[in-house]
């Protein structure tokens, strides 16, 4: 169950960390993984790992804020492939390494920062993506999400959960449009992840589970809403966070 054979997989950021687990697992699962990323060297490297894995994989080196740039890499690949299949939706912080600030002291750029790649960014893809799979009558959209959506942290998160929050709003409208064209849109809402300082200790308080997630915990959930066993599931949020939210 859960295989992808002969399915192209497109995951945006996925040069490191969650991107990069998911686009491992949909590999090992079967599909032909496209690694786009911002950063070159972060695409070519992580697209070795998994070719050396004996795994199917390229690197598609494409800002995913720039809609011109992701239309001529979904035609290269649709092209090359004849279809993408599945499309993730997982690069959510700017390549520059935008900040956290206190609301009274975000400025509007950072704000504009966050949507251009959360919400503008996942609105290009699926516009340049989605006549192909309608054309074939199957796709899976996946959007990777935050808990940030729908907490208050205090932390500084403003930007970061409103732009998360629209995207989640996207998701859920596009699936009322898709689902009778046999593709589902779904997000998961990440907890707290393994690839910062001081994540563990804030989830072993935090998660049920007693840990922080990994990229291979997000992997597995998005090769679940990949498959063709998930074709029931559409405009949901699927919560990935070891237990640390529950409703
Ligand atoms: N890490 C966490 O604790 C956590 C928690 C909740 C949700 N998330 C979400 O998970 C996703 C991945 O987060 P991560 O921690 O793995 O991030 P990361 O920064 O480790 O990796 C993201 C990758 O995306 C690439 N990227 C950034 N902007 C890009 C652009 N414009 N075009 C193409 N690639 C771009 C980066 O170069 C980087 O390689 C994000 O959507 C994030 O919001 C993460």
């Amino acid at each position: 169950m859960f295989r992808l054979d002969g399915k192209v997989a497109l995951v945006s950021g996925a040069g490191r960390g969650m991107g990069f687990g998911v686009a491992q697992i949909l590999a090992r699962q079967g599909a032909t993984v496209v690694i786009n990323d911002y950063y070159s060297e972060r695409a070519e490297v992580a697209t070795r790992l998994l070719q050396d894995e004996g795994l199917r994989a390229q690197a598609a080196v494409v800002d995913m804020t720039d809609r011109s740039a992701i239309f001529a890499m979904v035609e290269k690949l649709v092209a090359e492939h004849g279809a993408i299949d599945v499309f993730v939706h997982n690069a959510g912080i700017p390549a520059q390494g935008w900040g956290y600030s206190q609301f009274m002291e975000s400025p509007p750029a950072e704000w504009d920062a966050w949507l251009q790649l959360n919400l503008h960014g996942l609105m290009h893809a699926c516009q340049a993506i989605l006549p192909g799979m309608m054309a074939r009558r199957w796709g899976r959209i996946v959007a990777i999400n935050s808990d940030a959506s729908r907490t208050a942290t205090g932390m500084g998160l403003c930007a970061y959960g409103a732009a998360k929050a629209a995207a989640i709003g996207f998701i859920r409208n596009l699936s009322g449009e898709v689902g009778r064209h046999g593709i589902t849109a779904n997000a998961l809402s990440l907890g707290t992840m393994n690839n910062w300082e001081g994540s563990e200790q804030i989830a072993r308080k935090t998660a049920s589970v007693g840990r922080a997630g990994s990229p291979q915990d997000v992997g597995a959930a998005v090769a679940y809403l990949s498959s063709p066993e998930a074709e029931w599931i559409n405009g949901q949020v699927l919560p990935v966070n070891g237990g640390s939210l529950v409703s």
